[in-house]
């Protein structure tokens, strides 16, 4: 990738720039506790995003992105928004860059990424967070790595209407070569866990299946959590945040909330609690359990926050027949891979068996990525 992106990067520009390189990511459980204050458990993966940039010397950004086969041009005021979706990414970031008092000085740049696109593996953060470290290192910045995924989290709210929690853009700046990271999303603080799990296997199957109200549906999401937090604030004060609540504290506000919304919290509320079990069971060497949450957190995205569909709840099912230890959609949902924990003898077996099976159920390929948990932003 990075011979194609240099050759590319002489041709349209001339001399060559400095090339800088981000990653997607997994997660292995906490899902949609980001934005509900709660505790995620993700890692940096070996598809991302490379970059090769050079200062232009003008007040303009050049964009070339090698996988649309297109250029885009835009200048750094909030007036010259792109109307290329992919480049409105790299416009927030550099908006955000400067709302934060960072200098933004013009630049050319040439991209490419390997991360499959809508399969809940992040490419957009990959993307944010790859610009957002390489515009703080050429002008000089000084913004933390906290300031960089803060930078791509806005660029999402901001510029590609999508209320995501931090934990996509934080996985990929803080990630590193073997650990996850548990994170606490209120705090921000947080701890790498070594991830080697001897005997087993991670391995994502994507299902293709994209579905085009998916940002949407997100934000609804979002706003049941904050209406059921604030329902449970009125009676505990110190609940900012619904990871704040206790499930009891939920239950007194049952009849002051519509059914959706309690089914949502009582999801989320959930969730917050396997993520530390799972972390526990971790420490002990106990997949067993954290396989079994996997599956708790599959049924409660499924029939709780609603935000599986038939194909993912096809594999996760065929998971749990062929005594996968653990299977469950992963990331915001509606489509995308399921994440799954294997034993070694079982994996070649599940595999096969669930590429067959979802081909004869569904009428198209699945696609199987091994997970590889690798560096997240950096120069190279
Ligand atoms: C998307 C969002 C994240 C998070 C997950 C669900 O990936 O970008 O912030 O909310 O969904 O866990």
């Amino acid at each position: 990738m990075k011979e194609k992106i240099h050759s590319k990067f002489l041709s349209q520009f001339g001399e060559g720039g400095v090339f800088y390189a981000s990653a997607g990511r997994i997660n292995l459980i906490g899902e949609h506790t980001d934005y509900n204050g709660g505790y995620v458990f993700p890692g940096a993966i070996d598809k991302g995003i490379m970059a090769e940039i050079k200062p232009n010397g003008t007040e303009k950004v050049r964009l070339y992105s090698l996988d649309y086969d297109a250029s885009v041009i835009f200048g750094l005021e909030e007036a010259d928004k792109p109307a290329e979706a992919w480049a409105r990414y790299i416009f927030g970031v550099c908006r955000e860059t400067i709302k934060r008092g960072g200098k933004v000085a013009g630049f050319d740049a040439v991209f490419a990424g390997d991360v499959p696109l809508g399969a809940g593996l992040s490419s957009s953060a990959a993307l944010e967070s790859c610009f957002a470290f390489a515009i703080n290192d050429l002008n000089h910045n000084g913004l933390d790595l906290f300031e960089l995924a803060r930078i791509g989290q806005s660029t999402e709210h901001n510029y590609c209407g999508v209320k995501c929690g931090i934990m996509d853009q934080f996985a990929s700046c803080f990630g590193k070569k073997g650990q996850l990271i548990r994170l606490n999303c209120k705090t921000l603080e947080h701890q790498y866990f070594p991830f080697n799990p001897e005997g087993y296997k991670l391995v994502l199957l994507d299902t293709c299946v994209k579905h085009e109200l998916a940002s949407s549906a997100y934000n609804y999401r979002r706003q049941s959590c904050e209406r059921a937090a604030a329902a449970i604030k009125q009676n505990h004060p110190e609940v900012e945040f619904l990871s704040d609540s206790k499930r009891v504290w939920l239950d007194e506000v049952r009849d002051k909330i519509t059914e959706e919304d309690f089914i949502r919290a009582e999801y989320v509320i959930g969730e917050v609690q396997r993520v530390l079990d799972v972390c526990d069971a971790l420490e002990r060497g106990d997949y067993e359990t954290v396989g079994e949450m996997m599956y708790q957190t599959h049924f409660g995205l499924s029939r709780l926050y609603e935000v599986s569909c038939p194909e993912l709840d096809f594999l996760a099912k065929l998971a749990r027949k062929m005594e996968v230890t653990g299977s469950r959609v992963m990331g915001g949902g509606f489509g995308g891979c399921t994440i799954n924990l294997v034993k070694d003898e079982l994996y070649e077996g599940f595999v096969r068996k669930a590429a067959e099976e979802f081909k004869a159920e569904f009428g198209h390929e699945l696609k199987v990525y091994d997970v590889v948990i690798s560096d997240g932003a950096r120069k190279l």
